[in-house]
């Protein structure tokens, strides 16, 4: 290359050459974790991208970020709001705004480039933006109002306008209506909060939207979680002459109830289509028979920007099968559980009334069985989960619900007029909707199909908060089940805004004493919340830190976290935290429920002490490190039996937390790992008798001790207990219990939390993981289990430095692994040693590195390599490697 270069004239340009080499402009840029986001109230946003680089063990040695007030002055490289310059900094992640203040109501452009390793820049990225909402109380300008169920007001604009914005907090639900459209494709919006600590509003760009003349906006309400109604509404508009106008919510606009005579989330709804008032949200409309909005009370809380993805339709579905198990009762089958709801085409007389029930099983009969609606809370009346629609009797007809979502794979249809047919009814996927980022498979088709099941279960549990199931009369924010699937959901999806989100939700919910609820926005369960539900706060902080690196949310939740482990502290006067209402739940053999919660009390004593230590706090460090030894010494003390070498009643819970946290007294760990794989294998054949606690630790557990394979085979069980016995018996979603229940309460077929296993896959098959000691995969750790049958397994990671990736095969004496590393990362790559070769050869590409036990230096980016415990370990910069190892 350089030869021909040398050759050429002085003034030849080779630009293609030059632009397919060295580093590339950056790509998937994120300000506060959402791309191009509408409506933020951070002043200090954080920006993060993804390098990419056409050479291996890359990094960023500088960069430089503008951010500009009109797309014209970045297009010319100009910054006025912000240009940092070349700045000298690796981080490419969670870097905080510092230029000028961000004002509300006002749109940026951004755009980034780097410098490489070797002083190389890159070209600028694609322009990005962010739109700010209001960032303070005093500008809002409208009034609460409600009185009906439909809203509406009319206003004229003199000239068209250049920009206009809608603020938005419709309570409990909204749909914003402008001119005889829908605005945005969200719905159930806005996102459950705890109401009088907190209320959501959403930005929608309404430009198009309007013209000159006459406008009207309409806006219909639901009751939601918040069982009222109060909206909230401000537009901001900027006319052609720059002239500003603002149209908000008050005592001028016209209510009347609509078509939707009742609303709520686990009954459904009644839509009576003869109220519909056609053109009401439209100009010119007759509202003669409307009247005045009410002013309502307000809801309490403080009025914040909505900053994560919101609740979609995602996806339609045709059903598989209809039947009429009896005389005018017809049954849809989706052939998934889903959680959403149907849309109906319907042709028939005036006034008839047609019934959706929706149910997760059916009996022999064909019916649908729907006695597991009912939680196992006597005081809480079953969930009704039904639709029902009353034509208008005009023609075709088409109905889908608003204020309302079921979990169900089943639809019953009664009161159709005529013969339904599998096009009178569609399905929809409705949910929080996250971006895939992580994909999983193996050669084993049961994991792949555990893998489908949990991220099903996952899915329909995000509705603005993980819920703990979709269908019955609970669907809450029950904090045990959220902690235990965060880390696998994290995996699969794009996370981090909407934990971020539900940990400011738990935030609100801390009452000044420290606690926190079982269920956040608390609706059912107790305060204090067990400490292995208590525990999802200072965890998902945990965990959105190792995930993205995220500092801020230990910096604005540490003086939380430490109330909330004081509180931990002032029940447990001896060290050990006693007080549970749940322990293990839903295990098939019982851990003493002080344990699980002391478990937690030192996990969170200890998570604790980490967090100030990244928060250079190091008084708080020593000092919960130290106390965290005090608990661990105290959990031995009260639940070790040194003799047998068990704790408490010697069940796999009860063994396994103590190794997850390296809890055990060194000299007993081999015992106590010996007394887990022996209760497994022999006292129960290889099955799982955890509950969804101990679950979450079991396969980390086994993998970490040196039994992979064990864990392997319980994943790939196919008896009871077990998640093949699950799909054995027809689970399309991972369900709430391992036995096999359709009858009377608690028996839910969908709900997430024994899904963890899917982390386990990422993680442990995969060997995906992130090093809490450099967060935000800085630094990777590729660890792939090979075990028994497994020939091959591939899984991606959707970090926030770029795809990871491990996918690796394997028949006797060669193993192959290709690995993605991120531009800007390392990993340590480990790969393990067949039994069958006594040495082994290791070749990246077509290069030698490992032979004759000695590492071979000289592969780009491979800088190092040794060999231990049983396993080739080499340290990698960034970029794709090809690795093989066979020998003799
Ligand atoms: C919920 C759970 C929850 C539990 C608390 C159940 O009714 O559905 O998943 O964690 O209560 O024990």
């Amino acid at each position: 290359m350089v030869a021909v270069l040398l050759a050429l004239p002085t003034n030849w340009v080779v630009p293609s050459v030059r632009a397919a080499e060295g580093p590339l402009a950056p790509v998937n840029l994120r300000c506060e974790y959402l791309k191009n986001p509408v409506g933020i109230d951070v002043r200090q946003p954080r920006f993060a991208w993804v390098l990419r680089h056409t050479e291996r063990a890359q990094m960023q040695s500088a960069y430089q970020l503008l951010v500009a007030s009109r797309p014209e002055l970045l297009a010319q490289n100009k910054g006025d709001q912000w240009d940092n310059g070349k700045t000298l900094s690796d981080d490419s992640t969670q870097v905080v705004y510092k230029g000028k203040p961000l004002e509300s109501g006002h749109s940026y452009w951004w755009k980034v480039r780097y410098w490489d390793k070797d002083g190389n820049a890159s070209e600028y990225s694609h322009p990005a933006s962010f739109e700010v909402g209001l960032l303070s109380a005093e500008e809002w300008k409208g009034q609460w109002i409600g009185g009906a169920n439909q809203l509406r007001q009319e206003f004229n604009l003199a000239e068209a306008p250049r920009r206009a914005r809608a603020y938005i907090c419709g309570l409990g639900y909204y749909e914003l209506r402008i001119n005889g459209a829908k605005i945005g494709t969200n719905v159930l919006d806005p996102a459950w909060t705890t109401f009088d600590k907190r209320v959501l509003y959403v930005t929608y760009d309404v430009t198009a939207n309007l013209h000159p003349g006459a406008n009207a906006v309409g806006v219909m309400l639901g009751e939601g979680w918040f069982k009222s109604r109060a909206l909230m509404l401000q537009m901001d508009i900027e006319l052609a002459s720059g002239k500003h106008v603002s149209v908000t919510s008050g005592p001028s606009w016209k209510a009347k109830n609509g078509p939707i005579v009742s609303d709520s989330v686990w009954d459904g709804e009644v839509y009576d289509a003869r109220l519909e008032t056609p053109g009401w949200d439209l100009p010119g409309f007759k509202d003669d028979g409307w009247m005045p909005a009410a002013s309502v009370k307000a809801p309490g809380g403080v009025l914040s920007a909505q900053m994560m993805p919101p609740i979609q339709e995602v996806d339609s579905m045709v059903p598989m099968a209809l039947t009429n198990p009896r005389a005018g009762v017809y049954v849809y089958d989706l052939g998934q559980n889903i959680s959403g709801w149907v849309d109906l085409h319907v042709t028939g007389p005036r006034g008839t009334q047609v019934q959706l029930r929706f149910s997760e099983l059916l009996y022999d009969t064909g019916m649908v069985n729907r006695e597991n609606l009912q939680s196992g809370y006597r005081d809480f009346v079953a969930a009704k989960a039904r639709d029902i629609y009353i034509l208008r009797g005009d023609g075709e007809e088409d109905y889908r619900p608003r204020f309302t979502y079921h979990g169900f794979r089943y639809v019953e249809v009664t009161g159709y007029p005529g013969t339904p047919s599998i096009d009178s009814l569609r399905g929809h996927v409705v949910h929080t909707a996250v971006k895939t980022t992580g994909s999983f498979a193996a050669s084993k088709p049961l994991l792949n199909q555990i893998h489908k099941i949990v991220r099903w279960s996952d899915l329909t549990n995000l509705h603005s908060i993980p819920t703990d199931c979709p269908q019955r009369n609970e669907r809450m924010g029950w904090m045990g089940d959220a902690h235990v699937s965060a880390e696998g959901v994290m995996l699969n999806f794009d996370m981090a805004a909407f934990y971020t989100n539900f940990v400011r939700d738990i935030h609100d919910v801390q009452d000044a004493d420290g606690t926190v609820t079982d269920t956040v926005p608390l609706r059912y369960g107790s305060r204090p919340a067990d400490p292995a539900w208590g525990t999802a706060y200072p965890l998902l902080c945990w965990y959105l830190y190792e995930q993205n690196g995220d500092r801020r949310i230990l910096e604005e939740n540490y003086a939380g976290l430490k109330k909330y482990v004081e509180f931990l502290r002032s029940r447990a006067p001896d060290n050990v935290l006693r007080f549970s209402y749940y322990g293990d739940w839903v295990s098939l053999e019982t851990t003493p429920p002080a344990e699980v919660s002391d478990f937690y009390y030192y996990y969170d004593t200890l998570l604790l002490s980490k967090m100030a230590e990244v928060l250079g706090n190091t008084a708080d460090a020593a000092s919960y490190a130290q106390r965290a030894g005090q608990i661990k010494d105290a959990f031995n003390k009260e639940f070790f039996d040194e003799k047998t070498g068990n704790y408490t009643t010697g069940t796999e819970t009860a063994n396994l937390l103590p190794l997850f946290l390296d809890m055990v007294p060194e000299k007993s760990r081999e015992t106590v790992v010996s007394n887990l794989t022996y209760n497994i294998l022999y006292q129960h054949n290889t099955h799982v008798t955890t509950g969804f606690i101990g679950l979450r630790y079991l396969m980390p557990v086994l993998t970490r001790f040196g039994y992979p394979d064990l864990a392997y085979d319980l994943a790939v069980e196919t008896t009871f207990p077990s998640w093949g016995y699950m799909l054995a018996n027809g689970a399309t979603t991972v369900w709430e219990l391992w036995q096999n229940k359709v009858g009377p309460s608690m028996n839910s077929q969908n709900h997430h939390m024994l899904g963890s296993v899917d982390t386990w896959f990422y993680e442990g098959l995969g060997g995906i993981n992130v090093d809490p000691n450099q967060p935000g995969y800085r630094h990777v750790r590729i660890e792939p289990q090979v075990v028994r049958d497994l020939t091959s397994v591939s899984a991606t990671v959707g970090t926030v430095r770029g795809d990871v990736t491990s996918s690796w095969t394997h028949e006797p004496g060669v193993t192959t692994l290709q690995v993605d590393v991120p531009v800007n990362s390392t990993a340590t790559v480990s790969i393990p040693k067949d039994v069958e070769i006594a040495e082994i050869t290791v070749h990246e590409g077509d290069r030698t590195i490992w032979e004759k036990g000695r590492f071979v230096e000289g592969t780009p980016g491979v800088t190092a390599g040794k060999f231990a415990h049983n396993q080739v370990i080499f340290e990698v910069g960034s970029g794709h490697y090809s690795f093989r190892v066979d020998g003799k």
